[in-house]
């Protein structure tokens, strides 16, 4: 069997060796065993990715997780002992699925080599605003720019200083002054410079200019005997602060808001195998449970029988009548905003038969019809559990205002969405909607006209509207 001495490698495999053994906690000679074994079982390793990568190419290399980079970020790296949290930095970076193209300013390089950065990232690393290779088709405009950030980390003294005042006499500095993206930075200097007045004023003036800050905690700093502010923050707080700018979170307009919402037709048996029933899908309503859901709200859904699959996150309650339908509504009590959007048959059969009703020489039996509740009007008029904003529809096929405006008095909610269920719309069980929003303003009713939507479209407008008026804390809906 051949033996292998590490110590004759050459320097470059040497160190790609070791930062790969300590990323792995192995020893050298372990990894270079896992490295063979792997090569043999023909399993893919990044061997290509960390040696010296091909002097003009700055296309992205793959991943070796395998996931497609999310984001890009142009990682600067000033010179300062806090350099090396630049690499933990690179590798948080990368695990949330961030492509980094590093930069190093020459102080920096005496604090990380380019070698292990270009490692870590499995990219090229840029050093000189005059390297003929990248700058042959001006590679500091692509660095500043062909990225979704800027990330300086460390931010020193130094680099904030000519951040602040325009200067582009390096690299780093000729790209922070061409970007047009967001830069977050990273401060890491000694209380004494981080207090001092040059600073102070750089950095109002680069809070002026829109850069972003993470940081500096205070603490020890590499200076003997020396604490306070100006250590620069842990990679992971980096990462998150890269990471809320490179994907700001979804606002939740109605977060903490119960809403319950009716949806679909009722069925109303006439004996065990036939019922009464409407042409509603339920879409409508599902949309907006959707909706409301997606801005943050805690969803209780009381569905009718429908052929849609219950949206993610939402509760769900199932039923077939009317009577059913009340039950749930009031179970589900309290709640901060309530749309009843389901289409509740009118009448029940009053005599309901236990067993299917015959065929008889009589001819057809009679179907006696009673009403069911009103399940808006009975929520509507609760003196205790009614919810602070209740929300009908009205499905008409005529006089379409008018109609809604008397519904919107005798049913007692706030507002009324009044929708065209004519035949000719093709409303019920389809895709789209055209409605209007009609609310009480002072002693008139306002109505707000919207265009065609789609269902869904509707749903996003309505809770939008919702939203404004939940946060105006008013029950009148913004126009
Ligand atoms: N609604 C209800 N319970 C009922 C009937 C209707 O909760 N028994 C609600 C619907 O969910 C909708 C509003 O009342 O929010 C209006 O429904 P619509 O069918 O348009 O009107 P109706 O009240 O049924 O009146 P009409 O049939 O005379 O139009």
């Amino acid at each position: 069997m051949a033996s292998l001495t590490i110590r004759k490698l050459d320097d470059a495999v040497k160190t790609y060796l070791r930062l790969r053994s300590a990323k792995n906690r192995r020893s050298v000679e372990e990894e270079v065993r896992v490295i063979l074994r792997e090569l043999i079982e023909g399993r893919e390793e990044p061997l290509t990715p960390f040696s010296a990568p091909p002097a003009q190419s700055t296309a992205p290399t793959p991943q070796r997780t395998g996931a497609a980079p999310e984001a890009s970020v142009t990682l600067i790296i000033g010179g300062g002992i806090a350099a090396y949290k630049s690499l933990d930095l690179i590798r948080r970076l990368k695990e949330r699925r961030v492509e980094v193209r590093c930069v190093l300013t020459k102080a920096a390089q005496q604090f990380v080599t380019p070698l292990a950065v270009s490692a870590l990232s499995h990219e090229r690393v840029y050093t000189d605003l005059f390297d003929p290779q990248s700058e042959f088709d001006a590679g500091h405009i692509r660095l500043a720019r062909g990225c979704d950030l800027i990330v300086v980390a460390p931010a020193t003294a130094d680099l904030m200083a000519k951040m602040a005042n325009g200067h582009a006499d390096d690299l780093a500095s000729a790209i922070l002054l061409a970007t047009n993206r967001k830069i977050l930075l990273a401060p890491a200097m000694n209380p004494l410079m981080w207090n001092n007045a040059a600073t102070r004023r750089n950095l109002a003036q680069l809070q002026r200019d829109g850069v972003v800050l993470v940081g500096p905690n205070s603490g020890e700093m590499a200076e003997a005997g020396e604490a306070g502010v100006g250590r620069m923050s842990e990679a992971i707080e980096i990462a998150n602060a890269a990471e809320r700018l490179l994907r700001p979170p979804v606002p939740k307009p109605l977060a903490g808001k119960r809403v319950l919402i009716t949806a679909g037709p009722t069925h109303e048996p006439i004996d065990p195998v036939r019922y009464i029933a409407n042409r509603s899908s339920g879409k409508q309503g599902f949309a907006i449970a959707a909706a409301a859901q997606a801005a943050g709200a805690e969803v209780i859904l009381v569905s009718g029988p429908v052929d849609l699959d219950d949206p993610a996150g939402v509760t769900v309650k199932h039923v077939e009548s009317a009577r059913q339908m009340l039950e749930q509504v009031q179970a589900a009590l309290p709640a901060d905003i309530a749309i009843f959007a389901a289409a509740v048959a009118d009448w029940r059969v009053a005599n309901e038969g236990e067993q299917k009703l015959k065929k008889t020489s009589a001819g057809m039996p009679p179907l006696q019809l009673v009403e069911n509740p009103d399940i808006l009007a009975t929520i509507s008029k609760l003196t205790d559990k009614r919810p602070p904003l209740v929300i009908g529809f009205a499905a008409e096929t005529e006089h379409l205002i008018d109609n809604a405006k008397t519904k919107l008095a005798r049913k007692g909610c706030d507002w009324i969405v009044a929708n065209d269920v004519s035949p000719a719309t093709g409303v019920m069980g389809g895709d789209r909607n055209t409605v209007h929003l009609l609310s009480r303003k002072g002693g008139e009713i306002a109505v707000d006209s919207w265009p065609v939507m789609t269902k869904e479209q509707v749903a996003i407008e309505l809770v939008a509207h919702i939203a404004r008026s939940v946060t105006d804390k008013s029950r009148e809906p913004a126009s």
